[in-house]
């Protein structure tokens, strides 16, 4: 059996969920098969984050260029991110998650806007963990919104303005599906985040595969610049 120690578990783990649509191909079925067996995975690496007691998770769940992808697979997918969220609401209450979306809100639609702000609203006194969906979300975005209201406030603490401001930077971020880039991901944030990469597809990883990462980054030594 994997142990982590508790001292050595990360505050903030980061997920880039990718291979959904290489999952579903494998198989002979359409890639929304895919995504809509990846929210297992979101459930299955929530469950297990609680129980080990981890502060905060997150999920690139959607950047601004897959909004280049067909008509189908965007409204395919807006439509799984609506009914996961009135699905998991008991999910949410029963274990005191704080359900939080970060992105580009203006180019979400009116009924997923809708469904993010009651989620976020039922959920709001969570505090054993915080799971955030990155929607709509890309990190030359994300800098360029704080830039402009960073100077339109005359400060210059761009952290404060990020669409992050509050939720302590990654400590560790993994991707699935063999890909080994940061897609526009938190550019700023993953400064000094550890890194875990996996061949597994998103549906196919599981608890087992997250402890094993989970152990990776707990031999990692940490310096931020310094020596040791
Ligand atoms: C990740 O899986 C989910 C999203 C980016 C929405 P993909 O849809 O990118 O799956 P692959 O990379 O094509 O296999
Ligand atoms: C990254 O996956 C974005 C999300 C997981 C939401 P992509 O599949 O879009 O990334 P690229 O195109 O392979 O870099
Ligand atoms: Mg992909």
């Amino acid at each position: 059996m994997i142990m982590v120690i508790p001292e050595k578990l990360p505050v903030h783990v980061t997920f880039i969920m990718d291979g959904n649509g290489r999952w579903a191909k494998q198989r002979g079925q359409d890639r929304l098969k895919g995504h809509f067996e990846g929210v297992e995975s979101v459930r299955a690496i929530t469950e297990a984050s609680v129980e080990l007691g981890i502060k905060f998770i997150s999920f690139f769940a959607f950047s601004e260029e897959n909004w280049n992808r067909s008509e189908a697979e965007v409204s395919g997918l807006m439509s799984l991110m609506l009914r996961a969220m009135k699905n998991e609401l008991p999910l949410f209450l029963d274990n005191g998650i704080r359900f939080r979306v970060i992105g580009n809100r203006e180019r979400l639609g009116a009924d997923v806007n809708e469904g993010i702000d009651t989620l976020e609203g039922l959920t709001a006194g969570g505090s054993r963990m915080t799971l955030i969906i990155f929607m709509s979300y890309s990190g030359k975005w994300d800098i360029s919104q704080a830039a402009r209201r960073m100077a339109a406030a005359g400060s210059d603490r761009i952290e404060d303005f990020l669409a992050t401001a509050g939720v302590p930077d990654p400590d560790l971020m993994i991707r699935t599906s063999g890909e080994q880039r940061i897609s526009n991901y938190m550019l700023w944030q993953l400064a000094y985040t550890e890194f875990v990469f996996t061949d597994t597809l998103w549906p196919d990883f599981r608890k087992q595969e997250y402890l094993a990462a989970l152990e990776e980054y707990a031999s990692r030594d940490r310096r931020f610049g310094k020596v040791k």
